[in-house]
């Protein structure tokens, strides 16, 4: 067993420990402590992040900061915003960070050429934006998937309602037909212009849209002139773009050690430029620094990304916790469970250690969820009462851009009301009191279908308000909690094998699937769904 293995076999005994000991009653830890609303919650820019409702405790948080310094976690963030190789099995760094950094920040001499790349890049988005605008484009098509959707469409969606007059963005993911017939029916074909957002170029979906769209195109009498006007590539693989016919003034460059699903701070994030301007672009990764310098520079024990990390390990490694909601109280969030889905399961749901491992503990837990309070009608009757925890992140903005007050401060308590119902349950005494009939069976049978089992653990975020600055925040807090939990497992947060294979026995079976010839060797279920396919297709 290597070093490092035992360290973090330490590490999970820790969270075991603790899960079963002090951790194991949550309102236990309220009781015994007045001061724990206070204590266990953090001040950050722009945001207030409540973790009290977590089974923290003083013991735990300086004994897991022991264990990251023996892990030498603080080195492991260094090498991030060094932009060290973190990426082992693929042999790069995460730069990420870097593109957060103001223009005028210091920077190391190592890192000085792509940052200035960066910086540049970000002024040819502005140009190219005002560009598009003042040619009459009104719409912009993000054709991309994964990464390069959904960092763009959460923020868009976030914002939209402060988007500059006569600007607005469609987002088209799917290699389903429907996705782009969607959104090409609406639009003018002479007010719309298309961004192929694809880090590789090589990936279907994008591909498959972008030349259905270009076709579009051509069948509404554009010339070839005009849509190569309409085309705009943001990439790491400019040459592919090129060979595409995507004029070069029209072709954004990123690095190649942006990882995907951490790229709307780089030229992926076009398409907000475009809508909103390059001011409010750079307030978004303005936000996104000062939460970097936060989790750089603080002390695991105040370190809000170091404390989520920890407590997401908590649940998956000490309690066993299998999955994890995120219900964001406000409409504008809509996206950001399925945006953290991508960033914590593409990042942390793997099975082997950067040794090549495998590893005996859980990782990355099932992220889902959804919009607040219309889930309170769907799924959280299975949080309170259901067989498994569920751990709960609530995101909400404390003010408003809308005109309806009383509606923000319901949409707030409700929020605050389901925490605290987590939290503090319902006992069979409570229930059986709240019976007309105690005495009866029938009474008692529903009392006991009444009972809460309370303890389950909730974080709640709630920013000042919701703008680019906190949101921006918001995602680089969320991008730490998933690069500290993924060290502490020894696992390389910044590669996906795990989406290669669908991809390769795909490209296998479509030709198949397209009518041409059976193709050996699938299963007996695969091939026989594509057989029917072709039967019910005629
Ligand atoms: O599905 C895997 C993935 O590689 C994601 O990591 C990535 O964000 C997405 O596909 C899109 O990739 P690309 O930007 O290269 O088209």
């Amino acid at each position: 067993m290597s070093e490092f293995s035992q360290l973090r076999s330490e590490l999970v005994a820790l969270l075991r420990a603790h899960a079963s000991g002090a951790g194991a009653d949550l309102r236990g830890l309220f009781a015994t402590d007045p001061d724990r609303a206070r204590r266990f919650a953090l001040d950050l820019p722009g945001c207030w992040l409540d973790l009290s409702k977590q089974a923290l405790t003083d013991d735990l948080i300086a004994d897991a900061a022991a264990m990251a310094e023996r892990m030498d976690l603080r080195t492991a963030l260094q090498q991030l915003f060094a932009g060290e190789t973190v990426n082992a099995s693929e042999g790069r760094a995460a730069l990420h960070t870097l593109l957060r950094v103001p223009p005028d920040a210091p920077v190391a001499a190592a890192l000085r050429d792509r940052h200035n790349d960066m910086q540049n890049t970000l002024l040819r988005m502005h140009a190219l934006a005002e560009h598009l605008a003042a040619s009459g484009i009104e719409t912009l098509v993000n054709l991309g998937i994964g990464g390069s959707d959904l960092g763009p469409r959460l923020v868009y969606d976030a914002l939209s309602a402060t988007a500059l007059p006569n600007r607005r963005l469609r987002f088209v993911a799917n290699v389903d037909g429907n996705a782009l017939s969607g959104v090409l029916r609406h639009l003018d074909p002479r007010r719309s212009a298309f961004v192929l957002a694809s880090k590789s170029f090589g990936t279907q979906e994008t591909h498959m849209n972008a030349r259905s769209a270009m076709e579009w195109m051509r069948r509404h009498g554009l010339s070839e002139h005009e849509i190569e006007q309409r085309l705009i590539a943001v990439t790491a693989k400019p040459a592919a773009a090129r060979a595409m016919g995507v004029p070069e003034a029209h072709i954004l460059a990123f690095d190649e050690a942006v990882g995907g699903r951490y790229s709307v701070w780089s030229a992926i994030g076009f398409p907000l430029v475009y809508a909103f301007g390059s001011e409010r672009f750079r307030q978004l990764l303005a936000g996104a620094h000062e939460i970097d310098q936060h989790v750089l520079y603080t002390p695991w024990a105040s370190n809000a990304g170091f404390l989520l990390a920890l407590i997401e390990l908590l649940h998956r490694c000490g309690y066993g916790h299998p999955t994890h909601a995120v219900v964001v109280y406000d409409e504008r969030l809509a996206r950001l469970p399925e945006y953290l889905q991508q960033l914590e399961m593409e990042s942390n749901g793997k099975s082997v250690d950067v040794e090549g491992s495998t590893l005996e503990y859980p990782t990355a837990p099932v992220v889902w969820g959804g919009v607040g309070t219309s889930v309170q009608h769907a799924f959280f009757q299975a949080l309170h009462q259901g067989t498994d925890v569920v751990p709960v992140s609530f995101i909400a903005a404390a003010n408003i851009e809308h005109d309806f007050p009383g509606h923000h401060d319901a949409l707030i308590a409700n929020m605050a009301a389901q925490s605290a119902a987590l939290l503090r349950g319902r006992t069979y005494a409570e229930a059986l009191a709240q019976e007309a009939a105690p005495d009866h069976a029938t009474g008692q049978a529903r009392a006991r279908q009444r009972v809460f089992a309370g303890n389950r653990p909730s974080t709640t975020m709630l920013l000042d308000r919701l703008d680019a600055r906190t949101l921006g925040a918001l995602v680089a807090l969320m991008e730490h909690k998933v690069y500290l939990a993924g060290r502490l497992l020894g696992i390389n947060s910044f590669d996906q094998w795990g989406v290669e294979l669908g991809k390769e026995i795909c490209g296998v079976l479509l030709p198949w699937v397209a009518g041409g010839a059976q193709i050996d060797g699938m299963d007996a279920s695969t091939a026989a769904l594509v057989a029917r396919y072709r039967r019910l297709r005629g």
